[in-house]
């Protein structure tokens, strides 16, 4: 979210211009920052705000992100129904926990967990929260081990490639862990085994590994950073556990890649998130996390809440959360099945292939991946190209309504722009070769038409999008 600021005194009652069919209402006086005197009819007011969000993106057309923008109108009419619900309320929505145990338990066999129920797991509100949980966790069982043993405690680390999700570095900020980035390099884009394991030491509380990188969409190898770990326990005696940010990955790898292990079937993961507004295919914001088992999560993390006559174990950073989104996962599941969550991502997968494969014909791209991890590929400017760059093809591709971000690398490659796409359910083949046409169309018309550097400040705003 970003930190808005208040506005300066003399725009405070600046006033929306209301249309005029609607101005016969007695008080039509809507200052634009300050809360109107009196109200206004609900249609008025609708109009209003819908007026308001009319420059807004298509949804549709946003292949820059990873969360879910279409839903199915029987999905949306039980999100509307279940609007009202908060999730923390289990004793006034004991259904809607339910659905969620359900859910949790649906992932766990998904993702593995060892047979004896072992596992424990809730929603959130996406898998930032999830992350900062999954790190919390981490955090926790490294201090106990530490203070336990007369240890000096107060020099944890936490091991992960440059290339992981913003939510990695605001958990060690919020939680003074002292990050390890290993940087990404040309030939290697994401975390590797001998790397995660040359970063490690006894301060250090995990590894995160993420299937895939919100970079390129592809795959972190867990099960080679599990072994490298599992060689470094040997030889140093450092035991570090994994936690799997399978944000995305974590709803596509067991239907696309059912013979991967990245997840509880490697002993040293830990735990594992996944965002359910992502590949889980509901709206915006739910999310999951789970741990192997019960010693994988501090039990002085946990909050016990009064639950219709008995306790509740809860952990989570919010206290209210909409309930919607739960329901709709748990309508996810039961609507699509296995084989159906294997359709809808293999059609994205499809999608994903089919296009990079055309975009790489064109001729001035290089791809740095192809789709075949998530339904995500990135793809770059040959070196030889001049005259234009991701950034101008991109703005040109917005004139038509597509959001495709060009982004550059984080350090250690910030030279590298790129421009990624993200194939979600909704995004047909259809839908895929118009925006094939667009883009032979904008390459052509900038290869005719080299573009001149815009000035730093508009260099900067470009390079900014923020992963
Ligand atoms: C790998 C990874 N981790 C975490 C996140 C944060 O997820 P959310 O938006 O659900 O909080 C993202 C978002 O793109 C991601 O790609």
């Amino acid at each position: 979210m970003p930190l808005h600021t208040q506005v300066d005194e003399s725009s405070q009652d600046e006033g929306l211009e209301v249309n005029p069919v609607y101005v016969r209402e007695l008080s039509c006086e809507i200052p634009r920052y300050r809360l109107p005197a009196h109200g206004v009819l609900p249609r008025t007011a609708l109009q209003v705000v819908r007026d308001e969000l009319i420059l807004d993106g298509n949804a549709r057309l946003n292949l820059a992100t990873f969360v879910t923008t279409w839903m199915e109108p029987e999905a949306e009419q039980l999100m509307a129904e279940c609007a009202a619900k908060n999730m923390i309320d289990k004793d006034e929505y004991p259904q809607t926990a339910e659905l969620e145990r359900r859910c949790v338990n649906i992932l766990s066999s998904l993702w593995h967990a060892p047979a004896g129920g072992q596992a424990a797991g809730c929603s959130t509100t996406g898998s930032s929260e999830a992350c900062m949980l999954g790190g919390m966790a981490l955090l926790w069982r490294w201090r106990a081990r530490r203070t336990a043993a007369g240890l000096d405690a107060a020099r944890p680390n936490l091991v992960m490639g440059s290339n992981v999700q913003v939510c990695w570095e605001k958990f060690c900020r919020y939680w003074q862990v002292e990050p390890r980035y290993v940087p990404m390099v040309p030939d290697r884009l994401h975390l590797r085994g001998a790397e995660a394991a040359a970063q490690c030491d006894e301060n250090t509380i995990g590894v995160v590994a993420i299937m895939g990188s919100t970079m390129d969409g592809s795959y972190e190898p867990v099960l080679e950073i599990s072994q490298a770990l599992d060689r470094l326990h040997a030889d140093q005696g450092h035991d570090v556990p994994v936690h799997v940010d399978g944000a995305s990955g974590g709803f596509v790898a067991p239907f696309l890649q059912p013979d991967l292990e990245w997840d509880f079937r490697v002993p040293r993961v830990a735990s594992i998130n996944a965002s359910g507004h992502k590949y889980g295919l509901v709206y915006p914001g739910v999310g999951w996390i789970l741990w192997r088992a019960p010693d994988a999560l501090p039990d002085d993390l946990v909050f016990r809440v009064n639950y219709l006559g008995g306790e509740m174990p809860t952990f989570a950073l919010n206290f209210s959360r909409p309930g919607a989104q739960v329901a709709a996962q748990y309508y996810n599941f039961v609507r699509l099945g296995h084989e159906g969550y294997r359709h809808v991502q293999q059609t994205c997968q499809d999608i994903a292939l089919h296009l990079s494969g055309e975009i790489a014909k064109i001729g001035p791209f290089e791809l740095l991946t192809e789709g075949r991890d998530l339904p995500v590929f990135a793809f770059k400017l040959r070196d030889e190209v001049t005259g234009y760059s991701v950034f101008d093809l991109s703005e040109r591709l917005r004139m038509r309504g597509w959001q495709v971000p060009a982004y550059t690398f984080p350090a250690d490659l910030t030279e590298m722009a790129v421009i990624r796409i993200v194939v979600r359910n909704g995004f047909s083949m259809d839908l895929a070769g118009l925006l094939l046409e667009d883009l032979r169309r904008q390459v052509q018309i900038l290869e005719h038409h080299p573009q001149t550097q815009p000035p730093p400040d508009i260099q900067q705003q470009r390079q900014s999008f923020k992963h």
